[in-house]
């Protein structure tokens, strides 16, 4: 809270950046995993973001060992006597903490896992999580704000998700690899963190067939091995690159990707004029002209993410023209654009919706990073705005970001940390 990033404009941006692993929307999860298998899991390409240091203590708490055993690796020791309780002062830090709850279930038969609540961008529910541990022979119950959850032995079920919700998917996935019998989970989230989870636990000796589709079998196994994983590569920091090249202009590259996890993100911006194609690793990517306006609708995977809605809206605020963005995941994810608006953008949200009117140039100013991806938002709209712009509250950018300053600063941008004075 003493921090800012403060950012200048410095014209397009050049050079090679490479893309960190997904530690916050795939490792967290591999880490909550890893409780299914006694012993030590290794988990390479894991970069220290701030979420990640509330999931080691929740593990901690549980009572694994956790261990940096590298610089990118991480080493979990899943040990026989794990304590199944999250505490309320992590899960509250971070809502991924819930994942905890089908591997517990799964291993130690009952699991105590503070209830979160809702966060900056929407209140969050968890009913499909329930309905589906439900299916499959678990009991929950929430008291004094813990889920208790308790089974005599999960036994696979067939169970279709009302929306594909990535963490309902990954709880049940997680919850079914030791169940008794075949899994079935229809409807479920296409994300490619769930296909690296699903790969993951098959390495440790599950049989799950069909992630990244929307129906996922699972044949459950007596029990699993600790193994040696790599995480995949960021496709949010990778869309995010490519958006601040959209903004700022200029030719970048961006390594450890693949451009079929961007698929969407990268018609869009192409739509809007900025130009993309696959390298051997990665991305290429170059803007020449102001981008042009054109409307988008968040949606699942293979859908344009709602993780990228913050940092398009920025793009749009300067773009040539008039947009409609559609937010169809969470339920409150605007209240950025107060912020971007005092930058002189011009966005009106009303419900779901928001009309961003494009200006030929922002004005930067002292902002608030409100949430994860809103504070990246920020941060690329100071890329295009006169003067400096002061982003406070980093903390929530550092949350899934291991150092978006350094490596906007790598490709020419001017972003410097700051202490509060
Ligand atoms: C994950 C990602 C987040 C991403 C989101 C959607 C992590 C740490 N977070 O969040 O970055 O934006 O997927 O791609 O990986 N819902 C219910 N009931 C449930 C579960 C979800 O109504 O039982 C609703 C939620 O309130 C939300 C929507 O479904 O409106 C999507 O949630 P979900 O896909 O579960 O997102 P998360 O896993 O929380």
């Amino acid at each position: 809270m003493t921090e800012k990033l403060v950012v200048r404009a410095r014209g397009p941006l050049r050079g090679t950046v490479r893309v960190s692993g997904a530690t916050k929307n795939a490792g967290l999860k591999q880490m909550a995993a890893a409780l299914l298998a006694p012993g030590c899991t290794v988990l390479r390409n894991v970069t220290p973001v701030a979420d990640l240091d509330v999931m080691l203590d929740v593990l901690r708490a549980i009572g694994a060992g956790v261990e940096w055993t590298g610089p990118d690796e991480l080493t979990i020791d899943a040990r026989p006597d794990l304590h199944p309780e999250a505490p309320y002062e992590h899960v509250t830090r971070l809502r991924a903490s819930i994942n905890v709850l089908g591997p517990l279930l799964a291993r130690c038969g009952e699991a105590r896992v503070a209830m979160p609540g809702g966060d900056n961008i929407g209140s969050r529910k968890l009913d499909m999580h329930f309905r589906g541990l439900q299916a499959m022979g678990a009991e929950l119950e929430v008291v004094h704000g813990f889920i208790e959850a308790r089974c005599n032995a999960l036994c696979g079920a067939r169970v279709v998700l009302e929306f594909p919700s990535v963490g309902a998917t990954e709880n049940l996935l997680t919850a079914a690899v030791l169940a008794k019998g075949a899994t079935i989970i229809e409807n479920a989230a296409r994300e490619p963190e769930i296909t690296d989870l699903a790969a993951f636990l098959n390495r440790m000796g599950a049989h799950v067939a069909g992630a990244g589709t929307s129906t996922i079998e699972v044949e459950g196994v007596e029990e699993l091995t600790p193994v040696a994983s790599t995480l995949m590569g960021d496709r949010i920091e990778a869309g995010t690159f490519l958006m601040a090249c959209g903004i700022a202009g200029g030719e970048i590259a961006i390594e450890g990707t693949e451009l079929a996890h961007l698929e969407m993100v990268v018609v869009k911006l192409g739509e809007m004029g900025l130009k993309v194609s696959r390298t051997p690793d990665g991305l290429w990517a170059r803007a020449d002209d102001r981008l042009q306006a054109i409307d988008v609708a968040t949606l699942p995977y293979p859908g344009f993410a709602t993780d990228f809605m913050p940092l398009v809206v920025a793009l749009l605020a300067t773009a040539e023209g008039t947009a409609i963005v559609t937010e169809n995941v969470f339920d409150s994810r605007f209240s950025f654009v107060d912020e971007l608006n005092r930058m002189g953008a011009d966005v009106r949200n009303e419900g779901r919706h928001a009309v961003v009117r494009g200006v030929p140039r922002l004005s930067g100013a002292p902002v608030r990073a409100l949430d994860v991806r809103a504070g990246a938002a920020l941060v690329l709209a100071g890329l295009a705005a006169d003067g400096e712009t002061e982003v406070l509250d980093p903390y929530h950018v550092d949350r899934g970001y291991p150092d978006l300053a350094g490596r906007l600063c790598s490709l020419g941008a001017d972003v410097e940390r700051a202490s509060l004075e």
